[in-house]
């Protein structure tokens, strides 16, 4: 039995050694960039910001079609037009992903004009930017709404398809905010803590679904209208990523297969420091980057 134990242990150290050498071996030589040729990208958001950087770079990279879906006719047509001028088919429908039966009516419509999606990229997201007791009800359920349980209708419109096809890749732009919240915007950081979970679980629950694969991204502050006035303690220390860096890694991550993406790496000095600092040894350095204050300099984005 002993030996059993043994032996069991000791493959799944193996196995994981060279999943870790594999890991470093593409880092270093990464493999050939799947081609994005057949693939029709739809992107949430995606007419302005970052999902707008999306979009654009997607059609960069020869995708086949760009579906963009958001709330403001004025942004989506814009993006589509440009699009289009790249000489890439794209299409835009106007739906409000926090609203379900929206989601599932403007998924079919979709399908029925345009074909299946097989890259979903799930970038729509608000931010109510108050304290919880200076929050009121409705928006701080509407943040949930749209940036967690948004990713659920979506997903479990076109998921299913891409199972069928042995084709997908499922894609979330999260945050920083997520792995390490702040206080007042505590709607947005609960609601990109729900969704990294939500991303965590799905990609476990994809390991037996050949040719299924998702991505997370979780930038840093990045320099769009969502969090336009805040104040950083010291800007030049941390500076604003643009959102076509993000767009662009973000397309990098997923014709790599990459499963996540922090952004800039140095977060990653953030996170592995959380893990192991003790409370106040953490509160300390949230003082010295002046997070507990910079919430304080922006209205958020509705
Ligand atoms: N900016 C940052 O510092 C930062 C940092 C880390 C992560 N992120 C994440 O990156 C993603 C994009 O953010 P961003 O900076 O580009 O924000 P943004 O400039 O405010 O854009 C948000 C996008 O989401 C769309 N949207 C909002 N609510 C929607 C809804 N209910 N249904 C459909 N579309 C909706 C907006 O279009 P309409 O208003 O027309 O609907 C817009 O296209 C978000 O998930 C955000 O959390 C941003």
């Amino acid at each position: 039995m002993a030996w059993r134990w043994l032996g069991a242990w000791l493959l799944l150290a193996a196995r994981m050694a060279c999943s870790v050498a594999k890991a470093l071996a593409r880092a270093l030589l990464p493999a050939r960039p799947r081609d994005l040729a057949g693939d029709s990208v739809l992107v949430t958001g995606g007419g302005r910001g970052i999902g707008r950087c999306l979009a654009l770079e997607f059609a960069k990279r020869r995708a086949w079609k760009i579906i963009i879906w958001g709330r403001t006719e004025k942004y989506l047509k814009e993006t589509t037009e440009e699009i289009r001028a790249m000489g890439t088919e794209c299409h835009y429908f106007i739906c409000d992903v926090g609203n379900r039966e929206e989601v599932y009516r403007q998924a079919k419509a979709v399908r029925e004009k345009v074909g299946d999606i097989t890259i979903l990229v799930n970038n729509a997201a608000v931010v109510h930017g108050k304290s919880l007791t200076d929050s009121d009800d409705n928006a701080l359920l509407k943040s949930q709404h749209i940036n967690t349980l948004g990713q659920f209708w979506t997903t479990k419109a076109f998921l299913p398809r891409m199972l069928e096809l042995q084709r997908g890749h499922i894609v979330c732009l999260n945050s920083v905010l997520a792995l390490s919240a702040i206080p007042g915007a505590i709607d947005y950081c609960t609601s990109k803590a729900s969704a990294f979970a939500f991303m965590e679980s799905l990609t476990l629950g994809l390991l037996d679904c050949p040719g299924v694969n998702t991505t997370t991204v979780c930038p840093f502050h990045t320099s769009t209208e969502m969090f336009q006035g805040m104040r950083i303690r010291f800007p030049n220390l941390f500076p604003p990523l643009k959102p076509e860096t993000v767009a662009r890694r973000t397309v990098d991550a997923v014709q790599q297969n990459q499963a996540f993406l922090l952004l800039p790496w140095t977060m990653h000095i953030l996170i592995f420091l959380k893990s192991i600092l003790p409370q106040a040894a953490l509160e300390e350095i949230h003082k010295f980057a002046g997070s507990y204050t910079c919430m304080n300099t922006f209205k958020g984005r509705t």
